[in-house]
């Protein structure tokens, strides 16, 4: 759609898109037309998508922080799903996961050696050492919200500790990257760089993805980029980093019994942090983390 000077902005602002996103759009244009990878419209959020997304977001956390406050060996991966799925329900929302391309349950719990997409189970129980990704997805009023955090069980050794602390930093380590009318590429190449730097390597083929008014959207989120490379950010656009990466090689198979589970190939640990952002006009505002 071609706006005119006068005519109301395309966000809804109420504004005439002269004095509004009309620089703006001129901007990606410029963009589109060197050759770069830029957004559609669609995935510009609006002031009041993002506040959905926040009340979305609120419920998510609670998620997280109910976990942090009573995982412990002994512990099923089923039990962190019931508390999910409870407090999400208690709080108004949907579990995004349940259902969602078949996935059986309301969280992703994956420990240890999986990647992602750990299936919660009564036969899964925690033990002292174990390290585990629980990776929450909310809906709320059709607002997703998407984050997830490690948790240690007990005693766990010097290097798995390593490994979760350093991967918390490596997801920092890209934040620091996120401003509009950049790449990508300049964030997924800062955590590949700083994964590497540990001698660790970062998994090729999942990634992040953008997030908001469905559970996937794009972008494709890679953490294996280049510099200048992948989408332009730009204020508006909402989407997650969440690094998976290994203490060992960076080779991963999916579990052929569920189709879901990711596993390392060399049974190596893999670590996950996962945060939900949007693009401001200087830097970053965090949503879900
Ligand atoms: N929460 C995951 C992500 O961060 C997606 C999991 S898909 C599911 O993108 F079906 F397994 F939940
Ligand atoms: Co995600």
């Amino acid at each position: 759609m071609i706006l005119e000077r006068n005519d109301p902005c395309w966000c809804k602002s109420g504004l005439k898109y002269k004095n509004c996103h009309m620089e703006f759009d001129a901007r990606i244009a410029e963009f589109k037309r060197q050759g770069k990878k830029v957004p559609d419209r669609k995935l510009i959020k609006t002031p009041e998508q993002i506040e959905g997304i926040k009340r979305s977001a609120v419920i998510n956390m609670a998620c997280l922080d109910y976990v942090a406050e009573h995982i412990k060996a002994g512990v099923s991966t089923q039990e962190i799903d019931d508390w999910v799925a409870r407090i999400t329900k208690e709080m108004g929302g949907i579990p995004a996961p349940l259902n969602y391309e078949g996935f059986p349950k309301s969280v992703c719990t994956s420990v240890n050696s999986q990647v992602c997409h750990g299936i919660p189970s009564s036969d899964d129980i925690l033990e002292d050492g174990d390290i585990i990704n629980v990776d929450c997805s909310t809906i709320l009023d059709g607002y997703f919200s998407d984050s997830s955090r490690m948790y240690m069980i007990g005693n766990v050794d010097e290097k798995a500790r390593k490994l979760v602390e350093d991967v918390k930093e490596a997801v920092q380590v890209g934040l620091r990257e996120v401003r509009p009318w950049r790449f990508l590429g300049d964030m997924g190449n800062a955590v590949n760089e700083f994964c590497r730097s540990k001698g660790y390597s970062v998994v090729r083929e999942i990634g992040g993805h953008g997030v908001g008014l469905e559970f996937h959207e794009e972008p494709w989120v890679s953490y294996v980029s280049k510099p200048g490379t992948e989408m332009l950010m730009v204020p508006g656009l909402c989407f997650t980093i969440e690094p998976m990466v290994n203490m060992g090689k960076a080779d991963i198979f999916i579990d052929s019994d569920n189709d879901w589970t990711v596993y390392t190939d060399d049974d190596s640990l893999s670590a996950q942090w996962e945060v939900q952002i949007v693009v401001t006009e200087d830097g970053y505002e965090l949503l879900s983390w």
